[in-house]
């Protein structure tokens, strides 16, 4: 009676996360809510762990969502895979491998730190000479390190952790779905995602994959594990179990939504989607450039999903994201801990990583350096973006 409804202003999301999404994952969000026992739901369960296999590339039995968002993945992770006192070795290159370290610090684990500069990957030769002096049961590190637009080569840091006998866990929460993952081909033992990014659903679940090597290590803990909601082998009861075993009551809402997001990138297919973010991420990358912008990573390391440019000297950072979302209700992201201040971050993810948002993005962060005084030129940047999204 006289109070208004929801209000959410209609945005344009090109921030680290959560992206645009869409009208047909929309629509799923408008499903019946069922019961989290229903016969009908379990069956969509499957379907989405079938789905997270093929895009995860794995064949992990245990490979399903998480109730809650990228966080509970971690957290499930961490609190599954390590114990007290257990020794731990984390790459730390930006906000989210730090994130990792206070996760580990938390079970108590006998952490060690591979400390890399923020806006770089972790130096394997960093983590040979952690290997030389002691060994660890788990590596964890991040692939693609949202706080810096970095994404992390794999192959040299695997191998180390193979040759040591350590697991290795991966954050896959930007790169699952934009970015190629091969779980087994990797051999990681452990990996989680997010459903808001790549994926193109709402946050609110996270998915997981364990190997059994991952789940004998659960089940044959010393120390029964601490969190009760996140213990995967309760978890796996209900998701995996015959029959079902009552958990907690899963979102039907959401996982209606993830399963219509995972279709669309079946029907899109991996390699195809793969390609679309590489491109209108160089297409951004060369608009930005040939506008006199700089981006933050090297391009060997450059994140497709996640582009950090840097801000130019005099220019009032949280002035501009203001500005962009006033007139354009455009969001893009400010820096996170060491980087604030210094960069946005520009999501190409999903449905949001189109050609027509790499134009207007160019056009709008012209505009809304040039209210602060700073010319660009923008006419060259659309030239390059576009000379690019031909191709
Ligand atoms: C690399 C990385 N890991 C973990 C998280 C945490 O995910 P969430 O915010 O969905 O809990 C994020 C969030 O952006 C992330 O970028």
């Amino acid at each position: 009676m006289g109070t208004k409804s929801t209000e959410a202003p209609l945005r344009k999301l090109m921030g680290p996360g959560p992206l645009d999404i869409h009208p047909r994952v929309y629509q799923a969000l408008t499903s019946p809510v069922i019961g989290h026992m229903d016969p009908a739901y379990f069956k969509t369960l499957d379907r989405i762990g079938d789905q997270l296999r093929r895009v995860f590339q794995t064949q992990n039995r245990l490979t399903h969502a998480t109730p809650g968002t990228g966080t509970s993945g971690m957290e499930a992770c961490v609190a599954n895979l390590i114990e007290p006192g257990d020794p731990v070795l984390i790459c730390v290159h930006g906000y989210f491998g730090d994130r990792l370290r206070q996760m580990a610090e938390r079970q108590e684990a006998d952490v060690s730190v591979v400390e890399g500069e923020w806006g770089r990957p972790t130096d394997p030769q960093g983590v040979k000479e952690a290997f030389q002096n002691k060994g660890y049961k788990l590596i964890a590190l991040v692939h693609a390190e949202t706080s810096t637009g970095v994404r992390q080569p794999m192959d040299d840091i695997v191998r180390l952790a193979k040759e040591h006998g350590a697991m290795v866990l991966l954050d896959t929460v930007t790169s699952l779905g934009g970015v190629e993952i091969k779980v087994d081909e990797w051999g990681l033992d452990a990996a989680y995602s997010c459903s808001q990014k790549c994926i193109g659903a709402p946050p609110g679940l996270a998915p997981i994959t364990f190997s059994d090597r991952a789940i004998d290590v659960a089940r044959n803990r010393k120390h029964p594990i601490r969190s009760w909601y996140l213990d995967i082998t309760l978890l796996d009861q209900y998701w995996g179990s015959t029959p079902r075993v009552y958990h907690h009551t899963s979102s039907s809402t959401l996982n209606y939504a993830l399963l219509e997001a995972l279709l669309l990138i079946e029907e899109e297919g991996l390699q195809n989607r793969f390609e679309r973010h590489l491109k209108n991420h160089q297409a951004l990358v060369a608009g930005v450039e040939a506008m006199g912008l700089e981006m933050l990573v090297q391009p060997d390391y450059r994140l497709p999903t996640l582009n950090t440019i840097r801000v130019p000297e005099g220019i009032n950072e949280a002035k501009v994201r203001g500005y962009l979302l006033e007139t354009f209700n455009l969001e893009i992201g400010a820096g996170l801990g060491a980087l604030a201040g210094q960069v946005w971050r520009v999501g190409l993810m999903g449905y949001s990583s189109s050609a027509e948002n790499v134009l207007f993005f160019l056009s709008a962060i012209s505009r809304a350096l040039a209210v602060q005084g700073c010319k660009t030129e923008l006419s060259a940047g659309s030239d390059a973006a576009m000379s690019l999204l031909n191709a």
